[in-house]
């Protein structure tokens, strides 16, 4: 009796040291404390005003067609994206979801994932699904894109000749300049960022990483921002989404 306690304890300790702790950490987790509380206190993160925004757009009528809450009883998680548009064929992120209904049923003008309105209602929803983990669909049509993404991440960029996992995977934790490099999980977008005073998608946040190593930014609708966004999602899956994050 004493001896299959034993065994059994073993076996489960076992299972714990192979498993072992997850490395992977979100964004909010290389900043300074302050910056923490103020994320987490949603009376003071200035990209609740977003939210509350898009809070408001989801039932507002729109001129031509109907609200997004007439069609969608409930809202539909942002943590299954990007996801795979039949009619595209090609992935597409909650973003551009947001963008394409807006544009096919309230006969709105395509704004892109930095206009005001797909901001707002992609700060909604994103907030909806604050605490899930990330649960990127797993669809055999979006791996060549994972896998383009996976070389993107790779590949030396820039004036720097840096990839970004040189960053990313073998510098996080460590300082550049003023700023903590993180591992660079999409688990917080869009994000309000002090350096913007606004909010911002990832697209843009990516940019700001190209931009950081001089080399020329990918066209505004280039296939490498979704391949990248692709990729970062299979990387990060399971972790907790941090909602609408706060970064410097
Ligand atoms: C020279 C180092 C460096 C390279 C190369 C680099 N980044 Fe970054 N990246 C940073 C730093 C530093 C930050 C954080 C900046 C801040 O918060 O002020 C960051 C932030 C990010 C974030 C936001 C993470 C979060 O938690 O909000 C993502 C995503 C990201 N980078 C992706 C990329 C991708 C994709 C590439 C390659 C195309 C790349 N980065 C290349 C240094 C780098
Ligand atoms: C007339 C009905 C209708 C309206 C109004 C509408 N949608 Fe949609 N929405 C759909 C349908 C149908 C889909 C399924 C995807 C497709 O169309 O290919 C969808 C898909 C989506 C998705 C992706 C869901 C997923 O899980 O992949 C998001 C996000 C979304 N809509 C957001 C919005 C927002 C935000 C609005 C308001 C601006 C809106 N929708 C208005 C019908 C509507």
């Amino acid at each position: 009796m004493k001896r299959l306690a034993w065994l059994l304890l073993m076996a489960a300790t076992g299972l714990v040291v192979a498993a072992g702790p997850d490395p992977r950490r979100p964004g909010i987790d290389y900043m300074t404390p302050a910056l923490q509380a103020l994320q987490r206190d949603d009376t003071q993160h200035p990209g609740q005003l977003w939210v509350q925004e898009g809070a408001a757009l989801w039932q507002q009528t729109p001129i031509k067609g109907q609200a997004c809450a007439g069609c969608h009883t409930t809202p539909p998680d942002a943590a299954r994206h990007p996801s795979w548009d039949e009619r595209q064929a090609r992935p597409i992120t909650l973003a551009g979801r947001v963008d394409q209904c807006r544009q096919r049923h309230q006969g709105e003008a395509a704004q892109g994932p930095d206009g005001a309105a797909v901001l707002a209602l992609t700060a909604w929803l994103q907030h909806q699904a604050r605490g899930r983990p990330l649960a990127p669909p797993q669809d055999p049509r979006l791996e060549p894109w994972r896998a383009r993404g996976a070389q993107l991440w790779q590949q030396r960029f820039g004036q720097l000749d840096l990839a970004c996992a040189q960053c990313h995977d073998q510098r996080a934790g460590q300082r550049l300049g003023g700023a903590a490099i993180p591992q660079a999980h999409p688990t917080g977008y869009p994000s309000y960022r002090l350096e913007w005073q606004g909010l911002g998608s990832l697209q843009r946040r990516l940019r700001g990483c190209l931009v950081g190593v001089r080399a020329e930014p990918f066209a505004d609708d280039g296939d490498e921002w979704l391949a990248l966004q692709v990729f970062l999602a299979g990387r990060a899956a399971g972790m907790a989404l941090e909602g609408v994050s706060l970064r410097p």
